[in-house]
């Protein structure tokens, strides 16, 4: 694992600014009759406004700036010409290269009014990264931030998804170490201030295996239950998480004192 000096971690968190600009270009073009290749265009030409290099456009041959994922697609799906259609659930997924450096985000939507039960899945998701991040301390184990996860998950009666997992992040889009979101606290790497990871549960509403499409990317769950991805690019620091990806979390801005959540 590699571990970033504080002038990298600010070049990091410029990076995330534009990702995050540019995931809510998308966000507010959220609504039902858009297509999800409409979006994709908002948020390459937002990112390339900003002077940022979409990151996962051809990487390992992904067509697309962002993983547009509805409903029962976990992630990785392609940008398409189908309209999303009012009580769809959306995940999207986006990666910036800045100056060399990386940052990745993902975020459910809802489209237009969804059910209670959607509402809920995407609640508990976005809770577990927040239960995550507020485990990822400088002298921790990566195991605290997994387990941290999984107890969220599963307390709500969800499914965390084995098959895909968090990584590090940074001159790489992925670099280690893999980021379970299931484990045992106490266990695994020690974490160090400048280790950046991509915190990303993906959760299903009951247990279910993944299954890739024919076209080699698109994750979904075989049962058709919904998924949802809540994803933040974090530094580890001396003075708690801080949260590249998080509104407020401008380079200017120190994390808040030991122990706390900068920008969560
Ligand atoms: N956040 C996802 C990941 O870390 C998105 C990757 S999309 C890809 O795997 F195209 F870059 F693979
Ligand atoms: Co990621």
């Amino acid at each position: 694992m590699i571990v970033k000096r504080r002038s990298e971690l600010e070049v990091m968190a410029e990076a995330a600014v534009i990702n995050r600009e540019a995931l809510e270009v998308v966000e507010r073009a959220v609504t039902p009759g858009v297509t999800t290749r409409e979006l994709n265009a908002l948020a390459e030409d937002a990112i390339l406004s900003r002077g940022g290099k979409p990151a996962f456009k051809g990487y390992n041959g992904f067509p697309a700036t962002i993983c547009a994922s509805p409903n029962e697609v976990v992630v990785h799906g392609f940008p398409d010409d189908r309209p999303l259609a009012e009580g769809d659930i959306i995940s999207i997924d986006i990666g910036t290269f800045y100056r060399g450096y990386a940052a990745d985000m993902a975020r459910t939507y809802p489209v237009g009014n969804v059910s209670v039960d959607a509402e809920r899945l995407l609640d508990v998701t976005q809770r577990s990264l927040t239960a995550g991040i507020e485990r990822a301390q400088a002298g921790g184990r990566l195991g605290d931030v997994s387990a941290a996860i999984q107890d969220v998950v599963e307390a709500a009666g969800y499914w965390v998804v084995r098959e895909f997992v968090g990584h590090g992040i940074g001159r790489d889009f992925h670099e280690g170490p893999e980021v379970p979101n299931f484990g045992r606290a106490g266990t695994g790497p020690v974490l160090r201030p400048g280790l950046v990871l991509a915190i990303e549960p993906m959760v299903a509403q009951r247990r279910a295996r993944v299954v890739i499409a024919d076209d080699g990317w698109t994750a979904s769950t075989e049962n058709g239950c919904l998924a949802a991805h809540f994803e933040h690019t974090v530094a580890i620091t001396e003075d708690g998480p801080w949260v590249l990806t998080a509104s407020g979390s401008g380079t200017n801005v120190m994390p808040t004192a030991r122990g706390g959540v900068h920008g969560a």
